[in-house]
């Protein structure tokens, strides 16, 4: 995601001064670079954040409307060239973009047949080329930019402004937030209500398809297909803080409750369901040595690694590849036996972690194919390694890992399909696969939807002092990312197990006051989990099972489930982690802790 700022006045504001300070209260949404468009002043980008794009605006840089925005790189690096805001071909029509444009490959070429002139590698600039090309045609920059619109495929929100009507700017919402600022003599377009705020309280927040124009008197609202919409205005007395968080507490459960258009955003133009196929652009370069990789082997720390052993589970089952999960720490001083036929895949949400990035160097050296599943585009790690896939899951805020686990999990699924298609998976197998991966986002909403259930739950073992999570095959993993997602908010011991090893040690701990949650989703090991379930209870220990929705048995036998829907086995870890991220989350809440800056963590672990 990125941050958007608009603005059109007659108030005697300056633009600029405006815009700039807003664009501060929008950094959390990303900053790989920033930039301003102002009709009667210019434009100026920069990497980096708004401090550096200050450094950079001239002396005379005046105006009474204006553009700016915030970068989170998808596509094309984190450099001046790839900044928003991007121009046309003569620097008449200009747009600052968030979100993705699928279909921008096609619509760059065609452009360019036409005889536009592209500067960038982004994806957005083809907005400002479209714009310009219907001006051509239609009697108005409005009905341009409507008709560039509705040639748009994948998800936008944005800011749109024509030099020749420097008071009129357009904004359209398809899958990214937009919210309007309806001030007196002055409006305002932007990502979230916290730059808006300190001007006036007046929103209006547009729904998916819809237009907007802003001039300095007042705004109007239609659909892309040109019909009306009236919508009241909202008065929200939120802070500029509260706004960033879209109104949750904490950005760890906003983050949360993103997962559901985590798993679109990631999926977006990757899935080619009538043929079973998985399209990942950032792999076609190594395609064909891909074909020829005998061994995996999977680097990562913390959650990243969590991920890296569920798709273990999915590579060896779907794609019949030999795969080794290793903490990136303990990797990078073994002396690990690597050649060309070997694939070293990096997991990393900041794509900065020292130990993950040292192992990718030391699979180089080795002579390994480095791949990496990354978030943050142009980050250390993702241009380090051979190839690799983003997971456009968009900036995560708190320091605990949530959307972008649930991201690493559909990535390596798309990295399965990719993978056992070109190897021993077949097309109905992956069409299944395919067909239920798209199921995911609705499934998880109907899971976040149980909040309070385990918000209840969460409170009502608050006061215990050591917490054990089991599980079997792939949601053994989830286990222990439900453990450290305690451990590292609410600072308690807690253990994730695999199930079958509850015989072999940890049942020693159990008794009344030695909590269990046991993963117990149907699947193939579901009859086991039930077993645990039972000589859990037979020494007195609390059980909380997660369990298939329709599920009575275990309801007689734990003394509080929590419900998720059914899903085929492989897919079950994304679904089962998301009650475990709830769990976690209001554990620590109840606890009155930091949530989103535990003590002792960072963000990114830069040092060994
Ligand atoms: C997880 O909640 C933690 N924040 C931490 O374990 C994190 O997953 C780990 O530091 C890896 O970070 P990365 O994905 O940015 O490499
Ligand atoms: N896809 C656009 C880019 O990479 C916008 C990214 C964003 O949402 O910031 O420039």
């Amino acid at each position: 995601m990125c941050g958007i700022f608009a603005y059109t006045g007659k108030v005697g504001k300056e633009a600029g001064g405006v815009l700039l300070d807003g664009l501060l209260s929008l950094e959390y949404r990303g900053y790989d670079s920033a930039g301003i468009f102002l009709p009667e002043a210019g434009s100026v980008r920069t990497p980096g954040a708004v401090a550096e794009l200050r450094k950079k605006i001239p002396k005379d840089f005046k105006g009474k409307s204006g553009i700016a925005h915030l970068r989170w790189a998808t596509h094309g690096e984190p450099t001046e060239k790839n900044a928003h805001p991007h121009a046309d071909c003569e620097g008449e029509v200009w747009v600052v973009h968030n979100g993705i444009i699928e279909n921008f490959k096609e619509l760059k070429e065609k452009l360019l047949a036409e005889g536009h002139m592209f500067k960038s590698d982004s994806d957005t600039e083809v907005l400002a080329h479209l714009v310009e090309e219907h001006l051509k045609h239609e009697k108005s920059f409005e009905k341009a930019a409507l008709a560039a619109l509705n040639e748009v495929r994948g998800t936008y929100g944005i800011a749109l402004q024509y030099k020749k009507e420097p008071d009129r700017i357009i904004a359209a919402r398809m899958g990214s937030p937009i919210v309007l600022g309806l001030g007196d003599g002055e409006h305002f377009i932007a990502s979230d209500p916290s730059p808006i705020l300190p001007h006036t309280k007046k929103v209006v927040f547009l729904e998916d398809g819809e237009v907007a124009v802003i001039t300095p008197d007042g705004h109007k609202i239609f659909k892309l297909d040109s019909t009306n919409v009236k919508r009241e205005a909202t008065h929200i007395d939120w802070s500029v803080e509260e706004s960033q968080k879209g109104g949750y507490e904490h950005f760890m459960l906003k983050e949360i409750m993103e997962g559901p258009q985590v798993i679109e955003d990631t999926l977006r133009g990757r899935l080619i369901a009538d043929e079973g196929m998985a399209k990942l652009g950032g792999l076609e370069s190594v395609a064909n040595e891909l074909k020829n990789i005998e061994r995996i082997i999977i680097v990562a720390q913390g959650t990243a690694y969590i991920a890296g052993l569920v798709g273990e589970y999915m590579l060896e089952e779907y794609a019949g590849v030999p795969v080794e999960v290793e903490y990136a720490s303990e990797f990078r001083y073994r002396s690990p036996v690597l050649n060309q036929k070997t694939a070293l895949i990096a997991i990393s949400q900041s794509g900065e972690t020292l130990d993950t990035l040292e192992a990718v160097r030391e699979g180089k050296r080795k002579g390994a194919l480095t791949l990496g599943i990354v978030n943050a585009v142009g980050s250390t790690i993702a241009r380090e390694t051979d190839a690799g896939v983003y997971n456009h899951a968009g900036p995560e805020i708190s320091v605990a890992s949530t959307k972008a686990l649930i991201s690493q999990l559909a990535a390596l699924v798309l990295f399965t399909l990719f993978f056992g298609r070109q190897r021993s998976m077949g097309v109905k197998t992956a069409k299944e696969i395919i067909a239920e991966l798209k199921t995911l986002p609705k499934k998880i909403e109907t899971i976040l939807k149980s909040e309070e259930t385990i918000a209840a739950l969460a409170k009502k073992y608050a006061n215990n002092r050591d917490f054990l999570f089991i599980g079997r095959k792939s949601n053994y993993p989830i286990a222990l990312e439900g453990a450290l997602k305690l451990k590292e908010i609410s600072y308690m011991h807690a253990e994730g197990y695999s199930a079958g090893e509850m015989k072999h040690g940890p049942i020693a701990m159990i008794d009344e006051h030695f909590p269990t949650l046991a993963i117990a989703t149907v699947g193939s090991v579901y009859e086991k989990m039930v077993s645990n379930i039972h000589e859990i209870k037979a020494r007195k220990g609390p059980v909380i099972a997660l369990a298939t929705e329709g599920d009575k048995e275990i309801g007689k036998l734990a003394d509080d489930v929590i419900y998720v829907p059914e899903t085929i086995e492989m897919l079950s870890p994304i679904l089962n982690v998301v009650p475990l991220q709830l769990f976690a989350y209001y554990f620590a809440k109840e606890k009155g802790l930091n949530v989103d800056r535990p003590r002792n963590l960072a963000k990114s672990v830069t040092v060994e």
